[in-house]
């Protein structure tokens, strides 16, 4: 191995049903991949309540959490899966504060949405939070291991 250190890291990234039906899906996909980031899953789904509720478990007794999964379910989301050193981190940067009204411009959250309920994009918060999100929605055959020559992924 050749690469920069925990360069096989894996975050998921979800581009949320208002970024799709606002044609976002190809200038999230731009920052990824401008950033260095190697796609090595992406697939479009309408989706389940039960997959919401696995995937946003910790969030089954909060307030919003109906309208969470009202916005969820109101239309296809394009999920991905994005490697890369330091991968989960640098991504939450990149998609900015969780509230739009404290996104800094240049963040995807800063530069595409103002409310919370309407975030635009989804990526897991921590190295654990990402290989159980990976799981749930991905099969382990359908994550690709190929082979690129830009630094941030080369292994
Ligand atoms: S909390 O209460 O601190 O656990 O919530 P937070 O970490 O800020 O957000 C967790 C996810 O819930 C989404 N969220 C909302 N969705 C719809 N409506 C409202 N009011 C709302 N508040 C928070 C928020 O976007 C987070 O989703 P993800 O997909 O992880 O970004």
């Amino acid at each position: 191995s050749t690469g920069l250190p925990g360069a096989k890291e894996r975050t998921l990234v979800a581009v949320k049903p208002d970024g799709v039906q606002r044609r976002l899906v190809g200038q999230v996909i731009q920052r990824f991949e401008q950033r260095g980031f190697k796609l090595v899953g992406l697939k479009m789904l309408q989706v389940s309540e039960d997959l919401l509720s696995e995937h946003y478990c910790q969030l089954r007794q909060k307030p919003f959490y109906p309208n969470l999964v009202h916005y969820m379910t109101s239309g296809p989301v394009v999920v991905m899966v994005w490697e890369g050193h330091n991968v989960v981190q640098t991504s939450r940067t990149m998609v900015g504060h969780t509230n739009p009204t404290e996104a800094q411009a240049g963040t995807i959250r800063g530069d595409f949405s103002v409310h919370v309920s309407r975030n635009v994009v989804h990526a897991s918060d921590s190295l654990e939070g990402a290989q159980r999100e990976i799981q749930l929605w991905f099969q382990a055959k359908d994550l690709l291991d190929w082979d690129c020559c830009d630094q941030a992924s080369t292994s």
